[in-house]
């Protein structure tokens, strides 16, 4: 069977977590695709720079058209990040028949509705597990195995920066400078960290999730956003002191006057499930009027977690290429609905 080729945009965190979890369990994947899943070629900034995983030099290229134009690339993996030049890269792609799979929430939660429209008009898959909370399954489950529910409330940790920042400093009175400087060594902080403590990271999560699951047109400028930066040693202390623990929360709700979007720190009990989530996990409830309250819980960041997301949304849009369906499990509508204003 011919492999079904692949262009990968970053080889970064994310990036790497792709290429190994490829590499590593290509037998599986051959299996379950039903052809080989190839990378052949890989966009990095610089290509002389020395990588964290073994790769064929040859693989690598700074030149975009080196994917666009190859007509044997099906589908486009982009993980570099940012608005610009991804979303060009992305729209071209889309434009040229190619399936994109992506971990770009900046992109989606800004340019979902442009991006899905071209998908549309292609005729080709536009998959984004990755861009919510990390290796946690929560898009699909959304869009699909909770498809029948009239969705009530989203809410949950969504960003891993901030939740293992803030279970550091209050396990260990660690420093916010010290514990953001140790989230980004380990990969899980975006490019710019400010929008991660300063809670954009969040928003932009909670608008694709909130988009998807009240069926609205819900963008990053619609959510209320209050980070963790003012969050002190004694805010903290004076939590635990009363059994509270400091949680940086997104939650989108249904209400009379509309859907309330928000991302703000909050007090959680200490015998709540979502106070027993530290370090990078992230969990996400979801209360649909059938099904009641569900609960998805994991890892929110890093390269092996996302690289799972991202490899299997890979492995989707490969399959459905090879059975010649894309766009099969890409489309969504969204209605515009009124958004009920947030102040806190
Ligand atoms: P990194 O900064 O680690 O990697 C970015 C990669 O993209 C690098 O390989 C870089 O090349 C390449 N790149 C950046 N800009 C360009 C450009 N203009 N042209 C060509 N190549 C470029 O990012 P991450 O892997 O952490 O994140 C990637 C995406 O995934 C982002 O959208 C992020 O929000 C998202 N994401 C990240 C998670 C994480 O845990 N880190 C989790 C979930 C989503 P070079 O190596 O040469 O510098
Ligand atoms: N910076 C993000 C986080 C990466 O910490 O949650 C995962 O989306």
């Amino acid at each position: 069977q011919e492999p079904v080729k692949a262009g990968l945009l970053g080889l970064g965190t994310v990036g790497r977590g792709v290429y190994k979890i490829l590499r590593d369990n290509a037998a599986n994947i051959t299996r379950k695709v039903g052809a080989p899943v190839q990378i052949s070629r890989v966009l990095v900034r610089d290509t002389a720079k020395k990588r964290e995983v073994e790769i064929e030099p040859a693989l690598l290229t700074d030149n975009i058209d080196d994917i666009l134009d190859d007509p044997e690339i099906g589908v486009v993996v982009e993980v570099i990040g940012g608005i610009h030049p991804a979303l060009d890269y992305v729209l071209a792609a889309l434009e040229r028949g190619k399936s994109v799979v992506t971990a770009n929430k900046d992109m989606i939660a800004l340019h979902g509705k442009e991006l899905y429209a071209a998908a549309a008009a292609g005729g080709v898959d536009l998959l984004f597990e990755g861009s919510v909370a990390g290796g946690i399954p929560v898009i699909r489950p959304l869009k699909q195995c909770l498809a029948a529910n009239r969705i009530q409330t989203v809410m949950g940790i969504i960003n891993g920066t901030t939740n293992y920042m803030l279970t550091r400093m209050t396990r260990e009175g660690c420093s916010f400078e010290h514990a953001l400087q140790d989230a980004r060594e380990k990969g899980y902080a975006e490019a710019d960290p400010a929008a991660d403590v300063e809670g954009v990271d969040a928003a932009r999560k909670l608008a694709i999730l909130a988009s998807i699951a009240f069926n609205s047109r819900i963008t990053v400028h619609d959510v209320y956003v209050e980070g963790i930066t003012r969050i002190t040693a004694r805010d903290i202390a004076y939590a635990r002191e009363l059994n509270y623990v400091i949680k940086l929360l997104g939650i989108a709700k249904e209400t009379a006057d509309g859907v309330e979007v928000r991302v703000h720190p909050t007090f959680i009990p200490v015998g709540h499930p979502l106070a027993a989530v530290n370090d990078v996990f992230n969990a996400i409830f979801i209360r649909g009027d059938a099904v009641g309250e569900t609960m998805f819980y994991g890892r929110g960041a890093g390269e092996m977690p996302t690289g799972s997301a991202v490899a299997a949304d890979l492995m989707d849009a490969a399959r459905n290429r090879l059975h010649h369906v894309p766009g099969l499990i890409s489309c969504t509508c969204f209605e515009q609905k009124p958004l009920k204003p947030t102040g806190l």
